[in-house]
This record gives C-alpha cells, sequence and structure tokens, in this order.
C-alpha cells in the first residue's frame, strides 16, 4: 500500500513547566492525537540542575543559560515521544517559532502561540534534527537489555 512506504520517525515533545501550571496538558495532547502523532511513550518528570545542564549542554554558553536552567527545574514537566511520518519537522511547525509573542503574530494557531508566555516560558519543546531526536529521547527514556523502560526523573 501506499501508506506502508511512508517511514515514521521518532521525535521528544515536552510540555514545560509553565505549560503543565498552566492547565495545557490535555489540549496540547488533543493536538498532538488530531494532527496524526501517536504519543509511543509518556512520563510526568521533574528535572534536577545537574539534568537540566545537561540535556541543553549545546546552550551552556548563552547569557540565558541560568535562566533557563532555573526555568527547567522549577516544576514538573511532561515528556513524550511522538510517532508519525516526518515527525520531527511536523511537531516544530505545529509548535511554532520560539517566542510565543511572536507566534501569535506569525503563526497565531500554533502551541506556543495559543499556551506559550514569554521567550524562556514557551510551553513546549520539540527536538530540531534527527540527531537531537535520537538523543534526547535516549537521556529520558532507555530501554535496558530486558526491554523494559527505565525512566530517569520520573514522579
Ligand atoms: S538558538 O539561538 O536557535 O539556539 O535558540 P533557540 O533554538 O531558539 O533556543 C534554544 C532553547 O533556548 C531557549 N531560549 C531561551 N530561554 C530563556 N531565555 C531566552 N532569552 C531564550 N532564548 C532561547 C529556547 O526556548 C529553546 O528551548 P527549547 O526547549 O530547545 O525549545
Amino acid at each position: 500500500s501506499v501508506d506502508s512506504s511512508i517511514e515514521s520517525e521518532r521525535t521528544l515533545a515536552i510540555i514545560k513547566p509553565d505549560g503543565v501550571s498552566g492547565n495545557h496538558t490535555n489540549s496540547i495532547k488533543e493536538t498532538i492525537l488530531n494532527n496524526g502523532f501517536k504519543i509511543t511513550e509518556e512520563s510526568f518528570i521533574q528535572l534536577d540542575e545537574d539534568r537540566v545542564k545537561s540535556f541543553y549542554a549545546e546552550h551552556s554558553s548563552r547569557s540565558f543559560f541560568p535562566s533557563l536552567v532555573q526555568y527547567m527545574i522549577s516544576g514538573p514537566m511532561l515528556i513524550m515521544v511522538l510517532e508519525k511520518g516526518n515527525a520531527i519537522a511536523d511537531w516544530r511547525a505545529l509548535i511554532g517559532p520560539t517566542d510565543p509573542l511572536k507566534a501569535k503574530v506569525t503563526h497565531p494557531h500554533s502551541v506556543r502561540a495559543i499556551c506559550g508566555l514569554d521567550l524562556q516560558k514557551n510551553c513546549v519543546h520539540g527536538s530540531d534534527s534527527p540527531q537531537s531526536a535520537a538523543r534526547e529521547i535516549s537521556f529520558f527514556f532507555e530501554r535496558t537489555s530486558s526491554g523494559h523502560v527505565s525512566k530517569h526523573d520520573e514522579l
């Protein structure tokens, strides 16, 4: 069939602390499912400082890094693995630009336009490449040799 030729892809999605505390979790999950993604893994987590620094290591020299770290440890988050053809680019398109205030103007129906508060509290994360997706998925969801998922950071 035509469908079987479309290769499925996995990406990591995070509903960040402002998204969870703002009660956007259910509507975001509904948006995800309505756009053809399967949620194949999910877990509520809270990261400590070392884990956040490791997750965002590529941004460690940025001026906003200390503030980003404090924000990301401030409360629980929902991490999910999303799966469908072109999942990485499609999830990035669905969440919209990094800055919710800009998203409200240019992409008013995007998740960040609807749920985000500012450049830091921007509600959601999405992997930006196949390399990032592989790294980020294994950062949170590691398969043991017996096939069980061992989850770090779980609440
Ligand atoms: S860049 O310049 O392309 O690397 O930046 P970008 O991909 O847009 O952002 C990388 C992550 O850093 C967060 N970010 C910020 N946090 C706090 N303050 C400021 N000013 C700021 N700018 C960017 C941004 O939300 C990205 O987080 P993730 O979780 O990767 O989306």
